[in-house]
C-alpha cells in the first residue's frame, strides 16, 4: 500500500522554532519527527511514501538526498500555494499517479506520532466496504480535535472540526490517519484550499460513506510545544520508549540536575544547571545554574548562567537568554 503523508503545514503554534523548518523535521529526541512517522509505516507494509509538501520543501529533499527515508522511497509533490488538507491530498495523489488505479491508499497528517495498527485500520476498511476510513483515538479535550461520533458499526454520522469544549458529541477524535478509496479523489473541487475536515468528511458521513475505528494505542499530535515536548519526554522515560534522554555528545556537567528531559547532540549543561520536563536542541547551551523547566531551547540558543525558563518557553535558533533572566510562557524572539 502507498501513503500521503501531509507535511506542508507552517507549523505555526511551534514557533519560532518552526520559523524557517517544517514542524516535520524538527527533531524528535533522535531523529527528525517524519523519520519517526515514515519508519512506523514501513513497520506496517507501507512500499511508497509521497510527501505532501508547501513550506519550505527543500529541507525534506535536502534531508534526503538519496530519495528513501527510514528506508522507504519517497516521493514529492510540491504545492504551488497550500491547498488545505484535502486541496493538499488531490493534488498529490495526480502528481504521484495514486488515484489511476483502484486501490485504496492511506493519508497521514505528518506531525502524528503514534502506534497505532495500520493494518487493522485497512482491514475494518475492506471490511466495511466502504470509501473512507479512519482511525479514532480519545483524549480529554476533544475541542482541539476533529471530532467523531459514529454508532455501533463503526460507520461515521458526523464529523465536526474543533467545537466549542462544551459542545463536543464524544471524546473520541479524528487521530489523522484515513484509508481511502481513488473515489474520494473526485470529491475535492480542484485548484482551490479544501478542508478534508470541513469540506468533504462531513459531506461522506452525511452519505453514510465513511466509517472509522477506535484505537487504544499510544497517540500524540505534536503540533503545540507542550505536546512537542511530551513526545520527546514519553520516548526517553519509558512510556513508549527507552531512548537515551542525553546524546553522548552532549556536555552534561556531573552536577547539573537532569529530571525527565532531552539533550541533544553538541549541547551543554552547565554546573549546578537544573532541567525537568526541558528539551536542549542541538548545540543548545545552557549555563550554571540556570533552570529549564517545561520548555525547550532551540538548537545553538544560550541561556545564560542563572537564568530561568519555565511554562513552555520557547528560544529560537542561536538566540541568547541574559544571565539571569526569568521567562515564563515566552517566545524569543517574540515577533517569530
Ligand atoms: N501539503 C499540505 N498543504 N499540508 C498541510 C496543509 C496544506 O495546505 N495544511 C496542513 N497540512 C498538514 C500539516 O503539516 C499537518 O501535518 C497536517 O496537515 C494536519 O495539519 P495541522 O495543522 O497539524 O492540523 P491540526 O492538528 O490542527 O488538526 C488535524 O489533526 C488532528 C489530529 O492530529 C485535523 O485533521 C483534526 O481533525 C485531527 O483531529
Ligand atoms: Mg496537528
Amino acid at each position: 500500500m502507498q501513503a500521503i503523508v501531509l507535511v506542508g503545514g507552517f507549523g505555526t503554534r511551534l514557533r519560532p522554532l518552526t520559523r524557517n523548518v517544517p514542524k516535520q523535521m524538527l527533531p524528535v529526541v533522535d531523529r527528525p519527527m517524519i523519520e519517526h512517522v515514515v519508519a512506523h509505516l514501513a513497520g506496517h507494509g507501507i512500499t511508497r511514501v509521497v510527501l505532501s509538501l508547501g513550506f519550505h520543501p527543500e529541507a525534506f529533499a535536502d534531508a534526503y538526498p538519496d530519495g528513501t527515508c527510514a528506508g522507504i522511497p519517497l516521493h514529492y509533490a510540491v504545492e504551488p500555494e497550500p491547498l488545505d488538507t484535502a486541496g493538499a491530498v488531490r493534488f498529490a495523489a495526480a502528481k504521484a499517479g495514486l488515484g489511476d488505479g483502484d486501490d485504496a491508499f492511506l493519508v497521514l497528517n505528518g506531525d502524528v506520532l503514534t502506534d497505532l495498527d495500520v493494518g487493522d485500520v485497512v482491514a475494518h476498511h475492506r471490511a466495511a466496504g466502504t470509501e473512507g476510513t479512519l482511525a479514532l483515538t480519545e483524549v480529554d479535550d476533544p475541542s482541539q480535535y476533529g471530532v467523531v461520533p459514529t454508532d455501533q458499526d463503526g460507520k461515521v454520522l458526523g464529523f465536526v472540526e474543533k467545537p466549542e469544549a462544551a459542545t463536543a458529541p464524544t471524546r473520541w477524535i479524528n487521530a489523522g490517519t484515513y484509508v481511502l478509496e481513488p473515489t474520494v479523489l473526485a470529491r475535492i473541487p480542484e485548484n482551490r484550499s479544501v478542508s478534508i475536515e470541513r469540506e468533504v468528511f462531513p459531506a461522506m458521513a452525511v452519505e453514510g460513506r465513511l466509517h472509522a475505528v477506535a484505537s487504544e494505542a499510544y497517540w500524540i499530535d505534536t503540533g503545540t510545544p507542550e505536546a512537542y515536548i511530551r513526545a520527546q519526554l514519553d520516548l526517553v522515560d519509558g512510556t513508549r520508549g527507552d531512548l537515551a534522554a542525553v546524546h553522548p555528545e552532549a556536555r552534561v556537567h556531573p552536577d547539573a540536575r537532569i529530571d525527565r528531559s532531552v539533550v541533544m547532540s553538541g549541547a551543554a549543561v552547565g554546573e549546578g544547571a537544573c532541567l525537568c520536563g526541558a528539551v536542549v536542541m542541538e548545540g543548545g547551551s545552557v549555563g550554571a545554574s540556570a533552570t529549564v523547566d517545561h520548555s525547550v531551547v532551540g538548537p545553538g540558543a544560550q541561556v545564560g548562567p542563572g537564568a530561568s525558563l519555565r511554562a513552555l518557553t520557547i528560544i529560537g535558533e542561536g538566540q541568547n537568554v541574559s544571565d539571569g533572566r526569568c521567562l515564563s510562557g515566552a517566545r524569543i524572539p517574540e515577533d517569530a
